[in-house]
């Protein structure tokens, strides 16, 4: 399985869709104030939030004059991951209309410099790493470009020595945790946008500056509901979309995970990220409900 891994400033990347090269030339990547950055470690609703941030730019442009506002259809076409695609991805990027909506799931320290140096201004989301394991055991499995585990058992050892794509999830919410109180950062979790989609969306938009009347608002909320997304599925994502939007819950680890399991993520999270500022706002809202 690590075959299929490459390691880039420490962290594990899939080799079948990111490569030293794609990453060599994204350091030379120019952000620009007005993109819009969403951040997430895999499997924490990143195409939900993606799509919910897609559909507020767009109804946002399509109420204002100004064009450098709008998504065109070249940028629409553009794989919205800003760290799968080829070397002349940034170069193609470097020529799309000024908000450009771009997802990641790269720790910062792997980011080009200047999303922080330009004051881009990035949503993070975070979701219970009990059900990012469980959301990421089922999707590795069913996605032939990525490892699979022979069992459930051996996916946990994996997810809790990070020795996985994309790196370690407590890893990856301690170094995001440093980043909370910077101006040009707000979080998000998946159970809160699970819990009141129409708030979390009028957050999301009053962060980025979107407007959007009422109704507007009520639409991108609409559009994003679960349901609503995998009906879409085949349109938005192929066949890709069966994987993707499975089931869309929250505590779905609770079948799968065994109470010594359930105790070993307990513990880890308790060393590693209580104690960060993104580590205690997942406790208080997520395990302490
Ligand atoms: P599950 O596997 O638990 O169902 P990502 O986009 O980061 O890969 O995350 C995928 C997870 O987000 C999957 O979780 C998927 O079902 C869930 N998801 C996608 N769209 C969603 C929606 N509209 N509402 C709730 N969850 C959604």
């Amino acid at each position: 399985c690590e075959d299929l891994l490459f390691s880039y400033k420490g962290i594990l990347y899939p080799t079948t869709v990111c490569s030293p090269e794609v990453f060599k030339a994204l350091e030379c990547f120019e952000a620009r104030r007005e993109d819009v950055i969403l951040a997430g470690y895999p499997k924490s609703g990143t195409n939900w939030a993606g799509q919910i941030l897609t559909d507020l730019v767009t109804t946002a442009a399509e109420n204002t004059e100004d064009e450098t506002n709008s998504l065109n259809d070249e940028e629409l076409e553009e794989f919205p991951y800003l760290e799968i695609g080829d070397t002349e991805k940034y170069q193609r990027m470097e020529k799309l209309s000024s908000r450009r909506v771009i997802l990641t799931h790269l720790f910062p320290h792997n980011l080009p410099e200047s999303i922080f140096k330009n004051k881009a201004k990035i949503l993070v989301l975070v979701r219970n790493p009990k059900d990012v394991a469980t959301s990421f055991y089922h999707f590795t499995n069913d996605m032939s470009p990525l490892p699979s585990y022979a069992t459930w058992d051996d996916f946990f050892t994996a997810f809790m020595t990070g020795k996985m794509p994309w790196g370690s999830y407590f890893d990856y919410i301690c170094e995001w945790s440093k980043h909370v109180d910077e101006e040009n950062v707000m979080t998000i979790t998946y159970e809160e946008l699970k819990e009141n989609r129409a708030l979390g969306v009028k957050k999301i938009a009053e962060f980025f500056g979107l407007l959007l009347t009422e109704e507007e608002l009520q639409a991108v909320t609409d559009r994003s509901g679960f349901q609503a997304m995998k009906e879409n599925a085949q349109k938005t994502h192929g066949a890709f979309g069966n994987i993707l939007f499975r089931k869309g819950s929250v505590s779905d680890w609770k079948n799968l995970f065994t109470e010594d399991q359930n105790q070993e993520m307990d513990k880890t999270f308790e060393e590693c990220l209580a104690k960060t500022k993104l580590g205690a706002k997942i406790k208080y809202e997520l395990y302490c409900k």
